[in-house]
C-alpha cells in the first residue's frame, strides 16, 4: 500500500492509482511506477488504460457547419467505453474505504458498459463481480460480460421505486453478502469525480482552452456533470447541453420542469433517465436537446460512412445534437461531444435490418447506408 492524496483526502491506495496521463499520481506512486517499469511510456496495468482518449475532428460535419465539431473517442478506453473512467474511481473508492477486501465481490446495476469496465478491473485485481441488468440491453454486452467472468442477472424493467428494480436488487444482494460492495454508479459521486478530474481536464487541454460548448447524453449524469462543472470553472462562458433520447424524462424536466417521458421508444442504450440522480443534481446545464431514434440511427451510419467510426447509439445521439448546436451557434465555434462506445456492442440492434424494420426505422435510413445493415 502507498499513501496517495486524492480529492483533498489522504487515502490508502493499493498497487494502482490510474489516470497517470492526467498527472494525478502522487509522488510516491510515481516513484513506485518508475521502479516497476523503468520506461515512462509503459502502462502498468489495465487501470492505466482508462482515460487519455483522443479528440477526433468530424471533418465533414465541421466543414458543413463552419464549426470545429470534435468527438472524444471514449470507445478507445481499455474496456471499450466511457464507463471505464467511473469504473476505476468506483472500485478504487470501494478498496480505499476498506469496504472491499481482497477476494471480495463488486455488485452493480448496469446497462452493461459500467459492468464491462468493472469486470476487466475485477479480473486484473482479483475481485469477483455480479451485475444486474435491465433485460432489454443488447445480448452482445451480456455475452461479453459473461466472457469476462462476471455473473450477469438480466431482470425485467421496473421503476426505481420497485424493490425488483435492477439497482435495488444489486443493493440487496450486496447487503446480504460478506465482503461485497455495491458501487452504485447512479448516486455515488465518485462517478462524477472521475469525469471532473479526467475527462474535463483532457477536453480543456486538448482544445487549448478553445472549447465553446459540450454536448453530452446522460445515463447516470456523471459524464455531463463532471465535464460541465470542470469546464465552467475554467471559463464560465462555455455552454453545456444535455442530450436526451426518446422515452427519457430529462428533456421535459429541463425544458418544462416536469419529469415526464418524451415521445418514442429509445434505441440507444446507456442513456436516458427517469429521475435526477445524485450525480446530475446541481450540474450546470444550459439547455437540453431531444434526439429522435431515426436521427440516432442515421447519424451512427453517417459516422461509419463519412468518418470511418464504428460506434453505438449514444454516440450517434451525441453527434446529431452536437451538429444541431453547431448550426444554432453559427460558424467559428468549437463543439465537443463524446463517442461513448463501439458499434460491435449493437451489431444485432442498430446494425440489424430486421430490428430497424421492427422499430419502423429502416425506411428512413438513407439508401447509400443500407449496405451497412445485415
Ligand atoms: C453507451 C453509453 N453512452 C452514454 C452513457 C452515459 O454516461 P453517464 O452515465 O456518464 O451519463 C452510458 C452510461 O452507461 C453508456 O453506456
Amino acid at each position: 500500500m502507498a499513501s496517495c492524496k486524492f480529492g483533498g483526502l489522504v487515502q490508502n491506495v493499493p498497487r494502482f492509482c490510474g489516470f497517470r496521463h492526467v498527472a494525478l499520481r502522487c509522488a510516491s506512486q510515481q516513484a513506485a511506477a518508475t521502479r516497476q517499469t523503468k520506461a515512462s511510456g509503459v502502462k502498468t496495468g489495465f487501470m492505466d488504460l482508462a482515460g487519455g482518449t483522443p479528440l477526433i475532428r468530424l471533418n465533414r460535419m465541421s466543414e458543413e457547419t463552419g464549426c470545429e465539431i470534435l468527438a472524444k473517442a471514449e470507445f478507445m478506453n481499455g474496456g471499450g467505453s466511457v464507463k471505464d473512467r467511473p469504473a476505476l474511481y468506483l472500485i478504487r473508492e470501494a478498496v480505499n474505504s476498506g469496504k472491499l477486501r481482497p477476494g471480495g465481490t463488486i455488485i452493480e446495476g448496469t446497462a452493461g458498459n459500467t459492468g464491462i469496465g468493472l469486470a476487466h478491473m475485477c479480473n486484473s485485481m482479483g475481485y469477483k463481480c455480479v451485475f444486474y441488468m435491465p433485460n432489454i440491453m443488447s445480448q452482445e454486452k451480456i455475452d461479453l460480460l459473461r466472457t469476462l467472468g462476471a455473473e450477469v442477472r438480466p431482470v425485467p424493467v421496473v421503476p426505481w421505486s420497485d424493490p425488483a428494480n435492477y439497482n435495488n436488487q444489486a443493493a440487496a444482494l450486496a447487503e446480504s453478502m460478506d465482503n461485497a460492495y455495491w458501487t452504485h454508479q447512479f448516486d455515488n459521486l465518485a462517478n462524477k469525480r472521475s469525469h471532473y478530474e479526467t475527462t474535463g481536464p483532457e477536453i480543456w487541454r486538448d482544445t487549448d482552452g478553445t472549447v465553446d460548448a459540450v454536448v453530452l447524453g446522460t445515463g447516470t449524469g456523471g459524464t455531463l456533470a463532471g465535464v460541465s462543472t470542470y469546464l465552467k470553472e475554467q471559463n464560465p462562458d462555455i455552454k453545456a447541453f444535455l442530450v436526451d433520447p426518446p422515452g427519457s424524462m430529462l428533456y421535459n424536466y429541463f425544458k418544462h420542469g416536469k419529469l415526464e417521458p418524451s415521445e418514442g421508444r429509445g434505441i440507444a442504450e446507456g442513456v436516458g433517465q427517469t429521475r435526477i440522480t445524485k450525480n446530475l443534481e446541481g450540474a450546470p446545464i444550459d439547455d437540453a436537446i431531444y434526439v429522435a431514434d431515426q436521427d440516432i440511427v442515421n447519424t451512427v451510419l453517417r459516422l461509419l460512412n463519412e468518418d470511418g467510426l464504428f460506434v453505438g447509439g449514444s454516440s450517434g445521439m451525441n453527434v446529431f445534437a452536437a451538429y444541431t448546436v453547431a448550426q444554432k451557434m453559427g460558424p467559428g465555434h468549437t463543439i465537443v461531444t463524446a463517442l461513448c462506445d463501439g458499434g460491435q456492442r449493437y451489431f444485432n440492434k442498430i446494425f440489424s435490418q430486421a430490428e430497424l424494420e421492427e422499430r419502423g426505422l429502416y425506411e428512413g435510413v438513407p439508401d447509400e447506408y443500407k449496405r451497412c445493415l445485415h
